[in-house]
């Protein structure tokens, strides 16, 4: 069995998912909200683990819930639905989803399946979610959730840089260099203080589950951002999160401002800081790249870039002069149409 599919069958790491109440309860109040969709429906559940999703679907009306598990997990799917008096209703199938073949099940209504890793992509099971989609629901078919989107920030980290400089009164600012220069190598998760956070999150992946292919999970990002700054701060890495959208309009976000979850944030750690002041522009460039040998797992890629040599958004709130141009040109040509709107109603 593959490594991946044995590490789930670790109990401990089924406790932490579901003791993540952020998590647990954005997907409950997701499916009871949308009972309408489950009523009588046939549902997958892919990658059902302890079978806690299969188990609200079944509660809010479904006909049948799939629960397809690769991990011997699997067998307990079987024991918790009975537990739940929705045994009748849960059929469990302790496959690999890519290993079902297509033809063998009746179309689907509905997909649920918690697949998201760090970062959203790490551990790439929304492949096997993609394969699900396209083999075994029907055309119009809902999937849970339906819409993934990262974002990413410059922020404050305080545990690598100020921890360093005051070690119960001792200076240690040369380890912290050399901490920073073995973590600038790989994203680091952690949780991040919400004030450190340096800007709002730039939307720079947004992925519509039901239409994405596999090929297109290959690059996420790769174009040049401008963030502006809303405080003075120091910029010390940059900040990865993601939510997720269902179809009722529910979102499950992991932000630093949002409820902590247990995939925390991920962040970016520069070996070197800077002083940034409420305005200014953090140009910078973030790939996601799959790694071709190891396709479960993503290279990432942080380039900072000049500020004056790249695009910004427009209208920009960034203090640089042609920004304040721009801005106060939209903003004549604003109170223009207003009072042209105003004219024409009198
Ligand atoms: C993140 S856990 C979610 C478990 C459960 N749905 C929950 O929300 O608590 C993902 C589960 O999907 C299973 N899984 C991952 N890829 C799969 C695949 N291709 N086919 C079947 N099961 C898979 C894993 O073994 C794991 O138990
Ligand atoms: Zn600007």
């Amino acid at each position: 069995m593959d490594q991946y599919f044995k590490s789930y069958e670790e109990l401990d790491i089924h406790q932490l998912m579901l003791s993540d109440k952020a998590r647990v309860l954005a997907y409950k109040a997701a499916i009871f909200n949308s009972k309408e969709q489950f009523q009588d429906k046939i549902v997958m559940d892919v990658g059902a683990g302890s079978g806690i999703l299969s188990v609200f679907c079944a509660q809010v009306g479904a006909s049948k819930v799939y629960a397809v598990e690769a991990s011997t997990l699997a067998r307990t799917i079987e024991q918790v639905s009975s537990e739940n008096n929705v045994r009748g209703k849960v059929e469990v199938i302790h496959s690999k989803v890519e290993d079902i073949r297509p033809g063998s099940l009746e179309k689907v209504d509905v997909i649920v399946s918690e697949w998201m890793g760090f970062y959203l992509v790490h551990e790439g099971m929304l492949d096997s979610v993609l394969f699900a989609r396209d083999n075994f629901l029907r055309e119009d078919g809902l999937l849970f959730p339906s819409v993934a989107k990262l974002y990413a920030s410059p922020c404050q980290l305080p545990s690598m840089y100020e921890f360093w400089n005051d070690v119960c009164g001792v200076s240690m600012r040369c380890i912290g260099r050399e901490y920073r220069r073995d973590k600038s190598s790989k994203p680091e998760v952690l949780l991040l203080n919400r004030d450190d956070l340096l800007a709002e999150g730039k939307l720079f992946a947004w992925l519509d589950l039901r239409c994405v292919s596999v090929a297109e999970l290959d690059l996420l990002g790769g174009e040049d951002y401008v963030s502006v700054c809303e405080k003075d701060g120091r910029f010390q890495g940059v900040c990865i999160w993601f939510a997720v959208e269902f179809p009722d309009g529910s979102e499950l976000s992991t932000g630093p401002r949002d409820n902590a979850t247990h995939w925390k944030q991920t962040a970016v750690v520069l070996p070197e800081d800077a002083e940034v002041t409420r305005g200014e522009p953090v140009a910078f460039k973030l790939e996601l790249r799959r790694n071709a040998s190891c396709p479960r797992r993503y290279n990432m890629e942080l380039s900072l870039l000049d500020a004056e040599a790249v695009e910004h958004d427009v209208p920009c709130g960034c203090h640089m002069t042609r920004c304040i141009v721009t801005r106060k040109y939209i903003d004549d040509l604003d109170e223009r149409e207003s009072c042209a709107i105003e004219s024409t109603d009198s």
